[in-house]
């Protein structure tokens, strides 16, 4: 296996030798082709949507997941297409303060073409509404998030100044803190996901960084209800940062299954339908980014389609864990034809699992046990192999 995923690194990086075609004749290209692996001579700064014109590195760990699934197929042509799979650039999550140790080895070899993702998730009291992703600091520890997890990231990215990056803040959070106030576990993260991620706001502020704040998805904050609480809450917190000039917007379906402009939409027959109208993605977008606008926030989307390829099989539109028949959707890209969207991108890696569905562990969720769950599932974060599998076989567009 390992030969085949080599090879075909290979013919792309000679590819990029090969005669330029018009669209590649332009700057940041030119730099390419003369040291294909270099990061850009001089320091990025990043305005307008960081994405285009650029491509999205597929980053080690995930390659490295995907190569060692594909070297334990049997099927030459499923191993064919997991090889592709390991090419596309997703995001990287850290996930724990241990994570941080593979932030430089994925940045120090991006190229000037290229733009790194990296997603912050490490608040105290992770995932509050929910257990599958319960985290390793415990709500009120926002001194340990800020010295020992934000503070170090900060300071790598510090060293990487010519390289360009993409972050998705905090997935779920402030999100959780519109809909799921009443939870007593939410309450007690509240405070803390407002001051850790108007730190991280703060803090991550440097010039070739591009930041989006996590806002849920259509079927969460795109309730007619909701729409203006969540506004305001992502908004205030910004302005409590000091509205960093490197906030560019928001991130929606972040790990979600919603499609981006299937019309009338998955839900649209629900009986509650008639209180929601983001029943696509796309809907959700041009709702809530007015919405951000005037509450004084930056209010460009990314929309995350890694696993979005399949529509139809959610028993409910909020089941979220290891949707069972889904498929790999459309690959990372800056050609939206929305100017509300910079990009669609892969912030969940495909194949890593989104919860266990072993129900005595710790952090089982029941929704990981629900009839429309793949089972069995591992714990959040590690690898499922025949979910993964399925993934490619129910890509679309196909691999
Ligand atoms: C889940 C897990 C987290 C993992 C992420 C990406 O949120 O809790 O550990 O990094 O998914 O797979």
């Amino acid at each position: 296996m390992k030969g085949l995923f080599s090879a075909v690194v290979a013919s792309a990086i000679a590819g990029a030798f090969a005669a330029p075609s018009p669209v590649e004749n332009g700057p940041i290209t030119a730099r390419a082709v003369a040291a294909p692996n270099a990061a850009c001579a001089t320091p990025v700064t990043l305005s307008g949507n960081p994405f285009s014109g650029r491509s999205f590195y597929a980053n080690k760990e995930y390659s490295k997941e995907v190569v060692a699934a594909a070297a334990s197929m049997t099927d030459s042509a499923l191993q064919a297409k997991a090889s592709k799979v390991a090419q596309v650039g997703t995001f990287l999550w850290i996930d724990t303060r241990a994570r941080i140790s593979v932030i430089e080895d994925n940045l120090k070899d991006v190229p000037c073409d290229s733009i790194a993702q990296l997603v912050i998730y490490d608040l105290p009291g992770r995932d509050c509404a929910a257990k599958a992703s319960n985290g390793e600091l415990a709500a009120g520890d926002i001194a340990t998030y800020k010295s020992e997890y934000i503070d170090p990231i900060v300071a790598i990215f510090k060293k990487y100044p010519n390289t360009a990056i993409a972050l998705v803040i905090e997935p779920d959070s402030l999100p959780n803190l519109v809909t799921n106030k009443d939870l007593q576990t939410c309450k007690d993260s509240a405070s803390g996901y407002r001051e850790g991620v108007a730190y991280a706001l703060k803090q991550l502020n440097l010039p070739n960084i591009a930041m989006y704040i996590d806002a849920g998805h259509g079927g969460w904050l795109g309730w007619n209800d909701n729409l203006k609480p969540g506004a305001t809450e992502l908004a205030t917190v910004y302005k409590n940062a000091g509205s960093p000039k490197q906030v560019r917007g928001f991130s929606t379906n972040v790990a979600g299954w919603n499609q981006w402009d299937l019309s009338p939409g998955e839900f649209s027959k629900a009986t509650d339908a008639q209180y929601n109208k983001a029943q696509n993605e796309k809907t959700y977008v041009s709702l809530f980014s007015p919405q951000l606008k005037t509450a004084g926030m930056p209010s460009q989307a990314i929309v995350d389609t890694g696993r979005n390829g399949v529509t139809g099989l959610r028993l409910e539109w909020g089941d979220w864990c290891n949707v069972k028949g889904a498929g790999f959707g459309v690959r990372p890209t800056s050609s939206t034809s929305d100017t509300l969207t910079d990009a669609f991108v892969w912030v969940k890696p495909g194949g890593e699992s989104d919860g266990t569905s072993d129900s005595s562990a710790t952090r089982y969720d029941s929704y990981c046990g629900k009839d429309d769950a793949y089972k069995p599932a591992p714990e959040a974060g590690t690898w499922n192999q025949d979910y993964f599998v399925a993934l490619i076989q129910n890509a679309k567009p196909a691999f």
